[in-house]
């Protein structure tokens, strides 16, 4: 076999809880800010669809894990929905909870696949948000002891943890770039969320330790390599201050325990560093992880800024380079996304040289195809072209692999069409197809391919 990966790789797909579960008002889940969002502006949200039913996992959990197993996954990843399990954000524990939760991680575990536990994938629960949501400081508390929860509750069974999924994501969405509520455009709110965020995450880390529990923790992010246009120092300047901003300010303190000093010399420079409590930095250093997940879909192309500055407006990162559109680069039309299969190649490298090899796997990446109804035949969608963005990423992978990258799985989003935020059903990504109006699920090509390249471990 030619592209042939190490033994126990972890062959898989993931999600979360608030894209899947449904039952967004039953059984005593609390509301989050995504119900609350779409109650009070479902026109945010495409056709105006919201997450009430999601695809449903809540009540078809079982099934879909014996599709799971049908698929060869031996892995997967989802969340606990923080507002399902504590309906206020902190107290009391809903019991009906902690039952699905349990079955869920049981079933898994029957079927042989492992289950990979993120605790926050965007979804603050909204009484936290009443409180500044990452904001606050209590709501960083919260988040700490709604994680030991889950650790004594589950720890036991689960063996591998992640704190948050892509935490940048809410900065952008909800702080700067309005696509997540709250829709506030403010630089300097946007750091305190990013460094509070960071510090739940070590606050976890830390709780996680102390409970001596067999396992690893983990975080998982969004690393979008950034390219220059040229090799001309304001564009490489440029392409350097993107990978600061948007994965250095993550990585290297979840990795290696400080921020970058670059990038705390440049937001002192526009009065912008966040608030910084005495040994705040001591529980930062604290929280490197045992287990790093990459999610990767696209690179980002850089250049120098063409006009100048409007210091008028509100301070943002695009003060510093333009987003470049590179001619003649591969496209996803349906999700309008560059595909650059060697970005995976190139990060698992940073990660090899810069960040100690740490153990890290591929926890998403996927291609998002609209109207994929149209590629049915003899009542399959034949995704030849998912089969084909999954193999050109996993070549990269294994080139990275075979130069001593510690990359130890391949997650594919998603397992299940599922609702995306915004975007609502527009972008589908399952290996299963999911039909919205009676819920079936139904193979797709590249879940029967998958199978394949998961039993044999590798393809030619
Ligand atoms: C990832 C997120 O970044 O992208 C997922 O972790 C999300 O939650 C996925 O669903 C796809 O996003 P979109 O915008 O193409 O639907």
């Amino acid at each position: 076999m030619q592209y042939k990966f190490p033994q126990n790789f972890w062959w898989g797909s993931a999600t979360s809880a608030p894209q899947t579960e449904g039952a967004a008002f039953e059984d005593g889940k609390g509301e989050n800010i995504w119900d609350h969002w779409f109650k009070e502006q479902p026109t945010r949200f495409h056709n105006q669809v919201g997450a009430t039913d999601a695809s449903t996992f809540y009540r078809n959990y079982r099934d879909d894990i014996a599709l799971m197993k049908k698929i060869g996954h031996n892995s997967f990843r989802t969340s606990i929905s923080w507002s399902r399990l504590i309906p206020q954000g902190t107290g009391t524990v809903n019991q009906q909870a902690v039952d699905f939760y349990n079955n869920v991680i049981d079933e898994l575990l029957a079927q042989g696949i492992e289950p990979f536990i993120n605790l926050f994938h965007f979804d603050m629960p909204m009484p936290m948000q009443e409180k500044g949501g990452w904001e606050s400081r209590e709501v960083v508390d919260a988040f700490a002891a709604f994680a030991e929860v889950c650790f004594k509750l589950f720890g036991d069974r689960v063996k591998y943890w992640f704190t948050f999924n892509e935490p940048i994501v809410p900065v952008e969405g909800g702080y700067l770039y309005d696509f997540h509520y709250p829709n506030v455009v403010d630089f300097q709110r946007a750091a305190a969320v990013a460094f509070n965020s960071i510090l739940a995450h070590s606050k976890a880390v830390q709780k996680y330790r102390t409970l001596q529990l067999k396992g690893e923790i983990g975080i998982i992010l969004n690393l979008t390599p950034s390219y220059p246009r040229s090799q001309n120092p304001a564009d490489l300047k440029a392409a350097d201050i993107a990978d600061l901003i948007f994965n250095r300010s993550f990585l290297d303190p979840v990795t290696l325990g400080e921020f970058p000093q670059e990038l705390v010399d440049l937001l002192k420079e526009y009065k912008q560093l966040p608030g910084c409590e005495k040994g705040d930095l001591e529980i930062i250093a604290a929280g490197k992880v045992d287990l790093l997940g990459v999610n990767y879909y696209r690179p980002r192309r850089v250049c120098a800024r063409a006009n100048a500055v409007n210091s008028d407006g509100p301070f943002m990162p695009e003060w510093f380079f333009d987003n470049y559109d590179m001619p003649g680069c591969k496209m996803n039309p349906h999700r309008g996304w560059e595909i650059y299969e060697k970005g995976l190649y190139d990060i698992l490298t940073d990660l090899r040289e810069n960040y100690g090899n740490i153990p890290c796997f591929i926890s998403e990446n996927g291609m998002g195809v609209e109207n994929e109804e149209k590629f049915i035949v003899d009542g399959q969608i034949q995704d030849d072209y998912r089969i084909e963005f999954v193999k050109d990423h996993l070549k990269w992978t294994h080139k990275a692999i075979s130069e001593g990258s510690n990359c130890l799985g391949y997650h594919l989003w998603t397992f299940i069409d599922c609702w995306s935020w915004s975007n609502s059903y527009k972008n589908r990504y399952g290996f299963i197809q999911l039909d919205l109006a009676s819920q079936t699920r139904t193979i797709k090509k590249s879940g029967d391919w998958f199978a394949d390249v998961s039993k044999d471990n590798g393809f030619n």
